[in-house]
């Protein structure tokens, strides 16, 4: 839908003038971190601050989840997280060989971490904000199970599940500068 798409398109423009609406930005921003230390912070505690707020739970815990990642390549990947981890914190402290995904490091620009789950599964997980909605929009193949990983948690009840990467992937930040060169 056009409506969505718009602010979609205009967030990755905005995020890089420090206004984006990411959940974990403000704080981060705000204890004065470096970019790079900032990145890795916001990946960890963007699920973290979800639970946070969405239960009072001190967010990350030490019960092991097991997810299998069928690879683009139809390679199955398997990996071990932490409950209240996301799945881009997964992909990344694990160091799973998944082209381009996880691009912009969780700060919700990009969509290259498009997963598609089982219907089982989505159904268990968090649902999704406006804002991951926005970015879903512009992921290529996207399915009524889609979600972004960076923003989905780990948690007990979906232990052992295995999630689909798409065969193809979309940068929405480099989709919006050839939409923006193209106006020029
Ligand atoms: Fe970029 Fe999830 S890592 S939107």
């Amino acid at each position: 839908m056009m409506s969505r798409r718009i602010p979609g398109m205009l967030r990755p423009l905005l995020s890089g003038l420090g206004t984006g609406r990411g959940r974990c930005r403000q704080p981060l921003a705000a204890a004065g971190q470096t970019p790079a230390a900032s990145n890795t912070a916001r990946r960890e505690l963007c699920c973290t601050a979800h639970l946070q707020s969405s239960s009072g739970d001190s967010g990350v815990s030490d019960e092991n989840i097991t997810v299998h990642f069928i690879n683009r390549d139809g390679e199955t990947l398997t990996a071990t997280g932490k409950v209240g981890e996301s799945f881009l914190d997964v992909v990344m402290k694990q160091n799973l060989d998944i082209d381009g995904f996880g691009a912009c490091e969780g700060t919700l620009a990009c969509s290259t971490c498009h997963l598609i789950f089982e219907p089982n599964v989505y159904d268990k997980i968090d649902p999704v904000t406006d804002e991951e909605m926005d970015m879903l929009d512009l992921a290529y193949g996207l399915t009524n199970t889609s979600r972004l990983g960076c923003q989905v948690c780990m948690k007990k009840s979906i232990d052992g599940l295995t999630v689909r990467v798409p065969t193809q992937v979309s940068d929405a930040r480099q989709d919006a500068e050839v939409g923006q060169k193209r106006k020029q």
